[in-house]
Parts: C-alpha cells; sequence; structure tokens
C-alpha cells in the first residue's frame, strides 16, 4: 500500500473535505486504503452500490444484507448519509451514471455543506471521471496511482504463499530476479498483475526468470487492450532516415542517456523534443528510429483516443496513459500530431474546457516528471499548439523538419532505392535531385513507388527516365502549401533548431546549396 497516497487521503478525511471523487479501475484497493483510514480513525466504513445499497464496507458476501431497507436507490442512499449521525466514511462505487440526474446533483450539494460540520466523508470511487459543473467546487478529486513496487511485491509473496504446498510448481527466484518481475509487472493493475502471474505460472509450471518473458508479452497485450497506448515494434533505424544530421546527432549524443553510468556521471535524463515541420519530412520516422538507437520501448499515444468519450473522460485517459508509460519506463512516449489534440482548444466549441483541462494534467506532467519518460512530440500546425507548450522547459529542443536540401534528397532517393534493392550506380542522380525539388521524403518515396509501377507494367527494370517523369507528374505538396509553409519557416527561423544543417533562416526563403555529387 503507497503509504504516500493513504497519507494523502488521510489528510482529506482529517481535514473534512465533504466529498472525495477516486478514480480508479480498481475499487478493491480504493476501498482497502478508505477501510484502513476508517480503523484508525474509529469511523465507520460503509460502502453503496447500486446493487446491493449500503452495507458495511469489505463485505465480499454476495447475499449479505444491506443496512438500509432500498437504499440500492441513490437518492434513498444520498438521505441515508445525509441524516446518519455516526463518524462514518461511504463510498459509492460507480455513482457517475447518476450524476445526470439534477436531484442527484442537487442532494449533493446540500450533502456536501451539512456533513462539512459532521464527521462523515462521502467518496465517489469510479473508473469514469465525470463532475457537473453544479458540483466543481463541492467534489476534490484524488489522484490514483497504480500499484506501487511494493504493492506488486505484497501480491507475489501472497500468491507465492498460496501456492507453496503445490508440489507440481517450482519457486527459482534469485533476488535479483525477482526484481525483474516485480518490474515487469508495474504499470499492471493487481487484478491484471494477479492473473498474470497466475498464467506464467501455469505455462512455465515454475516461477522463474523465465516467467520474465511471459509476463512482458503478457503486458503488452494489456497496454494494447487499453486501447490509449500503442507499443510500437519499430522496424525503421536511424540509418533509414535521409538528412537531418544535426537532428541525429542530437540523438546520438543522448544514446546513453537512459543508462546507470549517464546517472551517475550525473546527467538528468533528456525530457523530450517537439518536432514542428512539413508534411511528409520524416518527423514520424525518426521517432520511430529513435526508440530503436536508444533500446527502449516507444509508446504511441493517440490524441483521438484520449479525447473519445467511448474509452472514459479525457483527463483520465491521459492520467492513466502517462502513468502507464511512467511505470515501464525508460520509455519514450510518442504523441504523434499533437496539434490535431489541441484543435478544440482555440476553437472555442464546447470541448475547448475538456482539452484545456486535458492539456493542463498534460503540461503539470510535462513540468513536475521525474520518471525517464521521453516525449516525442510531432506537429505540422503551429498555430494550433498554446504558447506554454513551446515555452522554454518543456521540452529540451524544439527542431524545425524542413524539406529535404538537395543532398539530402540524394540521400532519401538512395535509402529508399536501396530499400528495394535497386541498383542506383547509373542514375542521372543529379538530374533526380533538382527534378525533385521541393520534394518532401514522403513524395520521394511515393514517385519511386509510381516509378516501379510502370517498369512492372512494361516489364522492365526501373529506369532514371520512369523516376524523373514520375517526378515531373507530381506537383508537391510545398506548391499547393507554399504560404502555410513559408508561415511555418519564419515562425521556426528565430523558434527552434533547424533539424538539418544549420542555415542562415532568412523569413520564408532559404538559401540555396551547391549541389556535390
Ligand atoms: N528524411 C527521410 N528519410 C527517409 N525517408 C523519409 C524521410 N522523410 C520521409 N520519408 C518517407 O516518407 C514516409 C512518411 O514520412 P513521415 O510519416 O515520417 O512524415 P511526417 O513528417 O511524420 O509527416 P506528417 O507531418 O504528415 O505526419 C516515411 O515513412 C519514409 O518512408
Ligand atoms: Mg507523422
Amino acid at each position: 500500500m503507497s503509504s504516500e497516497m493513504l497519507k494523502n487521503l488521510d489528510i482529506f478525511v482529517r481535514a473534512r473535505y465533504p466529498i472525495i471523487y477516486i478514480t480508479t479501475f480498481e475499487e478493491g484497493r480504493a476501498d482497502d486504503y478508505l477501510i484502513k483510514i476508517g480503523r484508525s480513525r474509529n469511523k465507520k466504513v460503509i460502502s453503496w452500490s447500486q446493487t446491493r445499497g449500503l452495507m458495511p464496507a469489505g463485505t465480499g458476501h454476495q447475499n449479505a444484507k444491506s443496512i438500509a431497507e432500498g437504499s440500492g436507490d441513490p437518492m434513498c442512499a444520498l438521505d441515508y448519509v445525509m441524516n446518519s449521525h455516526e463518524p462514518a466514511i461511504f463510498i459509492f462505487h460507480d455513482f457517475h451514471p447518476f450524476l445526470n440526474d439534477s436531484s442527484v446533483i442537487r442532494r449533493l450539494r446540500e450533502i456536501s455543506i451539512a456533513i462539512k460540520e459532521s464527521f462523515k466523508t462521502l467518496v465517489l470511487v469510479s473508473p469514469v471521471l465525470k463532475i457537473p459543473c453544479e458540483l466543481e467546487k463541492d467534489i476534490n478529486v484524488v489522484d490514483f496511482p497504480m500499484p506501487s513496487l511494493s504493492d506488486m511485491a505484497a501480491l507475489l509473496n501472497k500468491m507465492i504463499s498460496d501456492i507453496s504446498d503445490n508440489r507440481d510448481i517450482k519457486i527459482s527466484i534469485a533476488d535479483d530476479e525477482r526484481e525483474l518481475i516485480l518490474q515487469a509487472l508495474l504499470g499492471l493493475t493487481i487484478s491484471e498483475a494477479e492473473n498474470v502471474i497466475a498464467k506464467a505460472l501455469v505455462k512455465n509450471g515454475a516461477l522463474n526468470a523465465a516467467s520474465i518473458g511471459v509476463i512482458l508479452s503478457e503486458k503488452e497485450q494489456i497496454i494494447r487492450k487499453s486501447n490509449l497506448l500503442e507499443y510500437y515494434n519499430t522496424s525503421e533505424n536511424i540509418d533509414d532516415v535521409g538528412g537531418l544530421d544535426s537532428l541525429k546527432h542530437w540523438l546520438n549524443l543522448r544514446k546513453q542517456a537512459f543508462s546507470e553510468k549517464a546517472r551517475n556521471f550525473g546527467l538528468p535524463s533528456p525530457r523530450g523534443i517537439l518536432m514542428l515541420g512539413v508534411q511528409g519530412c520524416g518527423k514520424s520516422l525518426c521517432a520511430k528510429a529513435v526508440s530503436a538507437l536508444w533500446q527502449i520501448p516507444l509508446l504511441r499515444l493517440d490524441m483521438g483516443k484520449i479525447f473519445s468519450s467511448l474509452i472514459g473522460s479525457s483527463e483520465e485517459n491521459i492520467r492513466r496513459a502517462v502513468k502507464v508509460a511512467e511505470s515501464i519506463a525508460p520509455a519514450i512516449l510518442w504523441i504523434d500530431e499533437i496539434d490535431k489534440g489541441f484543435n478544440g482548444m482555440n476553437s472555442g466549441n464546447s470541448d475547448a474546457g475538456t482539452s484545456s483541462r486535458v492539456f493542463g494534467t498534460f503540461l503539470t506532467w510535462m513540468q513536475e516528471k521525474k520518471s525517464p519518460v521521453f516525449v516525442i512530440a510531432t506537429a505540422n500546425n503551429i498555430s494550433l499548439l498554446p504558447p506554454e507548450l513551446l515555452r522554454k522547459g518543456r521540452f529540451d529542443e524544439i527542431f524545425f523538419v524542413d524539406l529535404p536540401e538537395a543532398p539530402e534528397r540524394a540521400e532519401i532517393f538512395k535509402i529508399h532505392l536501396k530499400k528495394r534493392e535497386i541498383p542506383c550506380e547509373s542514375f542521372d542522380m543529379k538530374a533526380i535531385v533538382e527534378a525533385s525539388e521541393g520534394f518532401s521524403g514522403a513524395e520521394i518515396e511515393q514517385a519511386i513507388i509510381a516509378s516501379l509501377f510502370e517498369a512492372f507494367y512494361k516489364n522492365e527494370g526501373l529506369k532514371c527516365e520512369f523516376l524523373l517523369k514520375a517526378l515531373e507528374q507530381t506537383v508537391p505538396l510545398s506548391k499547393t502549401m507554399k504560404e502555410e509553409i513559408d508561415s511555418l519557416r519564419s515562425w521556426a527561423a528565430s523558434r527552434a533548431v533547424m533539424a538539418s544543417r544549420p542555415v542562415d533562416a532568412v523569413e520564408g526563403a532559404r538559401p540555396k546549396r551547391r549541389l556535390e555529387f
């Protein structure tokens, strides 16, 4: 049990906060904390659910009788809370569906005023955070942490002792392996962890070093299922990225930054970078390549899903996502197209409040995070990003990823031709590079694919002329979106580091480089 959490909750109860809201899937664990506090403060702890009504908390028995007739009804239960005189903690499970009802809301407001003078506390425990605006000032939200290493250790000990008389199962774990197993369990809820350990036991008939692999792959599944984060298995390598030398150099310098050695040397963990730039120039590609370069897992955070009401409340979603990322740190948290996520904030529509709260939660976390979670955010549209995000200190660096210059385009061509095992020594690279002026990496790749179609159709090998034709037939985004790209460039000129080699940026225009082949 996290002593800090216990202390926090205890303070809320002693300070007579009338209504506390705990957002968690783990109501059993939340109940345990509250029962402990109730015991130490000599208060009754009574739990409520719609199906069982009011009961002494911790009563597992399905047929146990409710302490108040008809208290499955939310209004009836709230009346009981209002009228009871004993010092007590009332835990209401899954009350969020009733927070639409105006009489329930009103009753809660009255309770919040009335019980300030009493020794009663009302705690709402639910996986969904939902606070009607009438109650915003009356309810205090408590952040409920994921199970800690010591919670996991207690669970593991209990499970080992439960199976100690089973001769078919062998337990042979050295201290360091035990530590690894516990680490691997972080990021899961207690019941998920219990299932994972059980599966490892059943699968191997033992708990040993081999169990770590089983636990990690199960955990990957569970994180996938959570739907907010995606474990990215990257095949991309930093050598697959053409150009962007200064960004690659920055990343290379920090290759060992999360190691024990770096910590002993006194280096802080890098916090994160924002890659801002033109579409299709390799931002997402770089994010994937960093994971391979640094050998740490990549978790992609889906902003769309954070805001999707289908999964839960947006704020809770982002909290849960960063908690999971922290629990498996060192890790990279990749927030692709962050500008799209914060779109709602500037629009002044009904979603603006939620967006700015989600954003606030994220910024606070960025500011305060101690765990080695490296954030890689990418964005195309600077005007959608709130200025607070760009303030110094949030990210280690803001990189501007511009359209590739001639030598970079040559590199990109070579990378993609090589990937497809196409010999290009005989190609007129100078002509190709000139014909692709203003093309992004993605457009270069697409032109290669188009020319391959032609070669395939004609039943020939890829010829330079096919490639030149495909380039000629493409209208690059840099033409259709010239104004947007120019304004992005001039914004970035004074505020961001160029991801390519340093350029003497002039508003809207860049000096031409001499070609070298
Ligand atoms: N610098 C590059 N080197 C090699 N390939 C590149 C480069 N830039 C883009 N590509 C190719 O184009 C594809 C798309 O690029 P990517 O998704 O990284 O662009 P992006 O900058 O994230 O674009 P968007 O802003 O639209 O998300 C890559 O998967 C890669 O195949
Ligand atoms: Mg992208």
